[in-house]
């Protein structure tokens, strides 16, 4: 075992990139390949792997750092000595020679061959071609800068249309492999004649984009290929991810918010360019909440402009909050006795805006029931030699779970979600659950997928196992989505019933609270049973009041009977 400090590799001469995420934390075993942090310049965006498997010993950045080739991020150990390659090596070995042709062609003298490989993506005109000044009206086919090796690269948008006026480092197209994805500026102002791509197409190095006609002084063949590398400024597409998990712009991994509000963690949500996302950050905006127009839902600088405009044009009253809703006036609690601030975890941060989002957004309405599950708990005690010898712990959980989902196909209004459009409701046939584990850094709420399809020993398994890696902060973003409502159990801890709060965009939530041994009248005598009391709370926009009992008396006559949950 040897420490090793894996440093920032060759990232085509940018400086002083931004840190956007650091995707690992000490004591994490990382493999070979996977990504360590999260890069973004101003226009492209990248994720760092590891060359190297190994354990994190201690992190050399933060989240917010910027850092820039061969700076340390992360102090790693190695097992049986594996020796990390260089740090140009440990970026792709594409990027790294296109890093070195992109540095030799700019310590050519001015007047050199113009490189094939050179990043500015302006052909060279022939060599009768005019001098700069005559070059100002000359059409200029633009073609795919260098882009660190990566080959059939899809175009994810065209920036540009016939007849726009660009100028020199404006967006043309954006590009996105596995792992990144680049805008590709333009490299002189003027007009587009004509274009050559379309969005979903393919491209790789030299394919053409678009046809200019210069309207500035263009440079000569000699200063283009001379002139600052497109590249540069654009940062190097890493090479092709050995295992691409989603969009490759990745947002702060966002833990999934907390039970009682917890949204849709929206980080892998969230589909931007990274000057798109710059701007946003510019301004203030959560692009969760930016309403996205552009092809494949993504969010264009237009979108975030647009939802600057109109939270301006909804200015609150004088007095007023964000909604309209009188702010909480700030307090120097100091002046009342001894505190002290206690930085808020990013968990926090996160459900404090989803508490917000879901509590203003969501007309709720809450419905109290006990059921009785002493027949339940008399199986469950039956059957915890069985867990044992499986290795499980089967608590009320699962049994909740499997009841939830089976009344979520009993009465599929729950099983909806209102549809940003405002004109339709999305009908799910799918039902996963997310279930509320409280861990020291906050509420998360890991998703259960297909629980109709799962048996009972499955989902204690899968729910212990899911709760351990929240409590243990290794939730990956995918085991916190899609889920079609939850289930928030504070049986464990006490309480005889609790409001919780819908986690939009889902529709309902069910609370659990302690069951206890009372009496019941039978019709004849008061018998002890075993009393779970449960509520739900639903949003009244998408689920009737009417479709709301039918799904709780047929929740609570299931676990009264869990029988039926086998019919
Ligand atoms: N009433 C009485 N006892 C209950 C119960 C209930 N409703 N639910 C669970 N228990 C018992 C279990 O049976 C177990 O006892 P046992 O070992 O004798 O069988 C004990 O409480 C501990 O259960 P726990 O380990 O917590 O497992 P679980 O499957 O019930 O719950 C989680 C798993 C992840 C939901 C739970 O650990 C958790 O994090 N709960 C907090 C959720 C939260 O904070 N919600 C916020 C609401 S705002």
């Amino acid at each position: 075992m040897t420490t090793q400090v894996i440093p920032v590799p060759d990232i085509g001469g940018a400086e002083n990139v931004d840190v956007i995420e650091v995707c690992v934390a000490p004591g994490d075993a990382v493999d070979a390949e996977q990504s360590l942090i999260v890069l973004e310049s101003d226009k492209a965006s990248m994720e760092v792997p590891s060359p190297v498997a190994g354990k994190v010993i201690a992190l050399k950045v933060n989240e917010g750092d910027t850092v820039s080739e061969g700076d340390p991020i992360i102090e790693l150990d190695v097992e049986g000595g594996e020796t990390a390659p260089s740090a140009s090596a440990s970026a792709s070995a594409s990027a790294s020679e296109a890093a070195a042709e992109t540095s030799a062609a700019q310590s050519e003298p001015a007047a050199a061959e113009p490189e094939p490989a050179a990043p500015a993506a302006v052909q060279s005109e022939p060599e009768s071609a005019p001098a700069p000044q005559a070059a100002a009206t000359a059409e200029m086919p633009v073609a795919v800068p260098d882009i660190g090796g990566a080959e059939g690269v899809d175009v994810i948008e065209v920036c540009v249309a016939v007849g726009d006026e660009v100028a020199e480092g404006d967006s043309l197209i954006v590009l996105e492999s596995d792992k990144a994805s680049m805008e590709v500026p333009s490299p002189a102002a003027g007009k587009v004649l004509a274009l050559s791509v379309n969005e979903g197409d393919q491209v790789s190095e030299g394919d053409a984009i678009l046809t200019l006609a210069g309207t500035a002084a263009a440079p000569a063949p000699e200063t283009e290929a001379a002139a600052p590398a497109p590249q540069q400024e654009a940062a190097p597409v890493p090479a092709p991810a050995p295992a691409p998990s989603g969009p490759p712009i990745t947002e702060p991994a966002a833990p999934a918010p907390a039970p009682q509000a917890p949204s849709e963690p929206q980080g892998d949500d969230v589909y931007a360019g990274p000057s798109v996302r710059k701007l946003a950050r510019q301004l203030g905006v959560d692009l969760a909440e930016v309403k996205a127009s552009g092809p494949r839902n993504r969010h264009t600088k237009n979108d975030v402009r647009g939802y600057v405009k109109d939270m301006v044009a909804r200015k609150p009253a004088p007095g007023a909050g964000g909604a309209g809703i009188p702010a909480v006036p700030a307090v120097d609690f100091a002046k009342f006795g001894d505190i002290e601030l206690v930085k808020m975890s990013k968990i926090q941060k996160v459900t404090v805006a989803s508490m917000v989002r879901s509590w203003l957004n969501v007309p709720h309405v809450t419905q109290f029931d006990e059921a009785d599950i002493s027949d339940l708990e008399s199986f469950r005690k039956e059957m915890k030699a069985e867990a044992e010898n499986r290795g499980v712990k089967l608590t009320p959980l699962p049994f909740l779970l499997k009841a939830c989902a089976a009344a979520l196909r009993h009465e599929p209004s729950f099983n909806t979600s209102l549809h940003a459009d405002g004109e339709h409701m999305v009908q799910k046939h799918y039902v996963h659950i997310g279930v509320a584990v409280a861990t020291p850094a906050g509420l998360l709420v890991p998703v259960i997928q297909n629980v109709d399809k799962k048996g009972l020993w499955e989902l204690a398994a899968e729910s212990a196992e899911l709760a351990k890696k929240a409590r243990d902060g290794k939730l990956l973003p995918r085991d916190m989505q899609g889920a079609c409502f939850t289930v928030s159990s504070l049986g464990a801890i006490g309480g005889s019933g609790f409001t919780p709060i819908v986690n939009t965009p889902e529709v309902g939530i069910l609370g659990v609270s302690k069951a206890e041994i009372k009496p019941v009248w039978n019709g004849s005598e008061f018998v002890p049973r075993q009393m779970l009391p449960l509520s739900l709370s639903y949003d009244h926009r998408a689920v009737n009041g009417a479709d709301a009992g039918r799904f709780f008396t047929f929740l609570v006559s299931l676990l009264g009977d869990i029988r039926r949950l086998i019919l």
